[in-house]
């Protein structure tokens, strides 16, 4: 192979034999040489091209009410704001490495905070990690635990990193679908009219299955699973000896009357659920990353393992703004004062405002339980509009999210990409808005949504 490529070079270089040639020859054959070595590791093998990428740069165009992206565009709290300022000019030993699990403030304060919802006395040193943000804590999770050729279930539509992870750790992912099912007449559609076949679900489980990750409030869809579900989850997970990886960074976004309820604290599920959790999502401070993972010493002790040999550390103060963050939420816990009790009734607000500007101008949105998001069902547009630009087998909503954000003005997300590829065809018909943002972007979500009704009138 190597001696083709350079008799490829030689080939190409030599008419040039005699004049400057001897260097551009080496340099050639150098660069030869260094092409024909594979680079990337075969980890990355089909997980290169990301759909991110394409769907972000796209909302940075001129004159877009950019929806699409699960982040606030309004600050965090006050007081979350006053301590990391606190954090970054008080103590200057903050600006050094502190504990390489978490900055101990923070681990104590988890440890407390969250033992109690779950049920379980938590030490600070054994049950917590910090890491940095949730993506932090899935990515350790998923390389402590899953060995080549072992199996996780996915529950779709997932958040998209779940399949990267699984792959880059040797593992092979399951996927099992939420189906929706018609809304009772006059209703409107709802993400809890979504729901797991139980038949299905037990058989993807087999004795190769490591691990099930459940993201509960779900990003896409916004569902909250109730407890028969999570007990269906726990009751097939204890039976074929199987970890849940729980992924509960939206558990404050919950709406209506209903309740965020944490696998682990189900009978029997601590000892085998890691749970995931994000003080981006928390506290509306996306860019601060810091995450932690709760969980059995006889788990974490491998995230540990992962955690100490790859990152080892998080940023000090803004481990610290969230500990204190954390002590004070803890005094307001479940009075009205709380920013876990006002942010859901805000952010709800903004729910119900989208899903009416929505339905005003005869868009199907489903109306979530919780998290950031919404789909919309735009299979009526699928049936009128069929062939919008773009490749015959791009999904049809990735096609309709590029026409929408040219003509419309309006960034949205394509659900397809939060299915595997052989399910994205079946669920190519939806889209995905965030509507964490502040009243005035949507607002200019408004006056988008009704230049675009007027364009249906004859
Ligand atoms: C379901 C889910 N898990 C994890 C994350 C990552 O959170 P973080 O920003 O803390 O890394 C996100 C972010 O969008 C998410 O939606």
């Amino acid at each position: 192979m190597f001696r083709n490529a350079a008799a490829i070079c030689l080939h190409l270089v030599g008419p040039l034999w005699g004049q400057k040639s001897g260097a551009s020859l080496t340099r050639c054959l150098h660069q030869t040489l260094a092409m024909a070595k594979r680079l990337q590791a075969r980890r990355l093998d089909g997980i290169d091209h990301n759909p991110w990428v394409e769907f972000v740069k796209l909302a940075s165009e001129a004159d877009v009410v950019n929806l699409g992206q699960g982040f606030p565009d309004f600050p965090p709290p006050d007081f979350a704001l006053e301590a990391f300022q606190h954090a970054v000019s008080g103590d200057f030993m903050l600006n050094q490495y502190t504990k390489a699990f978490g900055y101990p403030p923070l681990t104590k304060i988890l440890a407390s905070f969250f033992g109690k919802l779950l049920g379980q006395e938590l030490d600070p040193l054994k049950n917590v990690l910090v890491t940095v943000g949730a993506y932090g804590a899935l990515f350790t999770a998923f390389q402590a635990l899953v060995d080549e050729g072992d199996e996780v279930i996915i529950i779709e539509p997932f958040f998209d990193c779940y399949e990267p992870m699984t792959l880059m750790a040797g593992g092979l992912p399951v996927f099992v679908s939420l189906k929706p099912s018609p809304a009772q007449d006059g209703e409107l559609d709802s993400s809890s009219n979504w729901q797991l076949d139980p038949m299905e679900l037990a058989s993807k489980f087999t004795p190769r299955t490591k691990a099930l990750v459940l993201n509960t409030p779900n990003n896409p869809l916004g569902k909250v699973f109730s407890k028969p579900e999570l007990e269906l989850v726990a009751s097939l997970c204890q039976q074929h000896d199987v970890v849940c990886i729980a992924d509960e960074v939206y558990q404050w976004l919950v709406y209506d009357q209903y309740q965020h309820i944490s696998i682990a604290s189900l009978p029997g599920m601590w000892e085998r659920t890691l749970t995931v959790g994000s003080a981006g999502k928390t506290f509306s401070a996306t860019g601060w990353k810091v995450g932690w993972v709760l969980g059995p010493d006889r788990l974490l002790r491998h995230l540990r393992t992962v955690h100490q040999n790859s990152v080892f550390h998080c940023p000090t103060q803004a481990q610290a703004a969230v500990a204190q963050s954390f002590e004070r939420e803890q005094l307001h816990f479940g009075q009205p004062s709380s920013y876990f009790v006002q942010l859901p009734q805000a952010v709800q607000r903004s729910r119900d405002h989208m899903v009416q500007s929505l339905q005003s101008v005869g868009l199907r949105p489903i109306v979530p339980q919780g998290s950031y998001f919404l789909i919309i069902d735009v299979s009526d547009f699928k049936k009128k509009m069929p062939d919008l630009p773009g490749a015959a087998d791009e999904p049809y909503d990735r096609r309709f999210v590029k026409w929408m954000i040219k003509n419309k003005g309006l960034m949205a997300i394509p659900v397809s990409i939060f299915f595997s590829l052989p399910h994205q065809k079946l669920f190519d018909h939806y889209i995905r808005f965030c509507f964490m943002k502040d009243e005035s972007t949507l607002q200019a979500m408004d006056e988008k949504l009704q230049k675009w009704k007027e364009g249906l009138r004859p």
